[in-house]
């Protein structure tokens, strides 16, 4: 049985532009400026990239585009699609997992987000100026070791996250994406023209398109995979619950492409800003998750002006940390509001609440911060995305998803090939993937 109709008052996105800003926001992340030059550095630089397009392109593009369907098909929240469209079957409980993720991710992510604040606010007041390496690195471990004040910028971070959600569809996420993403890609442009006019930065370049397969395993390929899920923000919710607010007039396909490209070109500017700048100043591209947090402030700190540099790539990560995260906390709160009827303001300050609370725990306890991040990555994403495209491969009906994926006006070209990687290659890869994170490949 259907509780409610299919909510008429609710909003959605106002135009083309916001809906890409939108979801492109919530997939440029820390996932591409932080996480995806260190993967890159340390898995054969170019071969590494031509195995993620290879991956966005065949599985990526067509898992967010079932999300997206799954959201606009029933006009609802992650676990009310799900009850809408197969009322009285235990499919809910995928939205319930994907709301589920929403916490978890939002948990351990917004302590990050706190960590580009302090950097921020550290090269703002220029304190990282003059450091040396090893202070740098001793910086990097008290900070993260420390708790007032991870928390502290965690408690600013998410009060932002409120305040933005609280504005709604149109007036919080569509209008701050549409200012921030632009913004976004002002700086990162301007941060790689710097970064490219340094004495021997050619090195840094050659190293990215240069593709070294020596590098290339079966682990490879497995990274590879993890990291489109994760920086796609495919597998929870985020895009079925974005695209539940986007018009029947948008062609699905191309939303999708365009945000796969935004997110995959974010990534490859994000390298060119880092891996010139690190071989000109003769460091290693394989410092793994420090590569950001103490290479390049080393790098910032030797650089006429580096100060204003680092302050700008520093917000640039904050920038990309929060328009990922109100897709998280949306998440939530429109599973809150339209399901157990909350209001949105005390919606986004109940999810909110339980957010910090878990951030806290992630802040004191390095064990659960982790926790969180495996759990995340390897589990409820793969999870989610498998049951995803089960449930439009095998529950909703062929002509259904044709429709829907047509409903723009145009007819699909490509749809028999959509529906073959969505019913084969997508599962089979999703599987693989799993049963890596598992350690059950060896
Ligand atoms: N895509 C984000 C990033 O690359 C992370 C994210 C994952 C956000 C899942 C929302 C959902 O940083």
């Amino acid at each position: 049985m259907q509780k409610k109709s299919s909510g008429l008052e609710r909003e959605s996105f106002s135009s083309r532009f916001g809906v890409i800003a939108a979801a492109a926001g919530s997939a440029v992340g820390l996932g591409n400026i932080w996480r995806f030059p260190y993967l890159l550095g340390e898995n054969g630089g170019a071969a590494f990239l031509l195995l993620y397009l290879f991956i966005a392109l065949l599985i990526g593009i067509p898992i967010m585009m079932s999300e997206m369907l799954i959201g606009r098909l029933s006009r609802k929240n992650v676990i009310g699609a799900f009850h809408f469209l197969t009322p009285g079957r235990p499919w809910f409980l995928v939205g319930v997992m994907g709301v589920g993720a929403a916490f978890v991710i939002m948990a351990f992510y917004s302590v990050v987000g706190a960590w580009t604040i302090e950097y921020f606010y550290a090269s703002m007041t220029r304190s990282l100026e003059g450091l040396s390496v090893e202070q740098l690195n001793d910086y990097y471990l008290h900070f993260t070791t420390d708790f007032y004040r991870p928390v502290l910028w965690t408690l600013l971070f998410m009060a932002l996250n409120v305040i933005i959600v609280m504005g709604g569809v149109k007036g919080g996420i569509e209008k701050y994406s549409k200012f921030l993403m632009p913004l976004l890609f002002v700086i990162i442009v301007f941060l790689m023209f710097r970064s490219l006019s340094l004495d021997g930065a050619w090195a840094g370049v050659e190293f990215l398109f240069k593709p070294d397969f020596s590098k290339m395993t079966a682990k490879t390929v497995m990274v590879a995979l993890g990291q489109v899920f994760f920086s796609m923000s495919i597998g929870m919710g985020v895009m079925a619950t974005y695209g539940s607010y986007i018009s029947k007039k948008e062609r699905l396909g191309n939303t999708a492409i365009s945000v796969t490209s935004v997110d995959t070109l974010v990534a490859v500017l994000s390298s060119l800003v880092i891996f010139p700048a690190v071989f000109a100043f003769g460091l290693k591209p394989d410092a793994g998750p420090g590569l950001v947090f103490v290479t390049l402030p080393n790098i910032f700190a030797k650089m006429g002006g580096g100060f204003l540099f680092a302050s700008l790539f520093f917000l640039l990560l904050s920038i990309a940390a929060l328009t990922s995260t109100f897709s998280l906390l949306e998440v939530v709160v429109a599973y809150f509001t339209e399901e157990l009827q909350m209001k949105r303001r005390v919606a986004t300050l109940v999810a909110a609440v339980v957010m910090t609370v878990m951030s806290v725990f992630c802040v004191k306890y390095a064990a659960f911060f982790s926790v969180l991040e495996f759990l995340s990555s390897n589990i409820l994403l793969p999870v989610g995305g498998m049951f995803i495209v089960l449930f439009v491969v095998w529950v909703l009906q062929r002509h259904v998803v044709k429709n829907e994926l047509e409903a723009g006006g145009n007819t699909m070209k490509f749809f028999p090939v959509f529906w073959w990687l969505i019913k084969f290659i997508a599962p089979l890869a999703i599987a693989l993937v799993f049963l890596n994170g598992l350690g059950w490949l060896g």
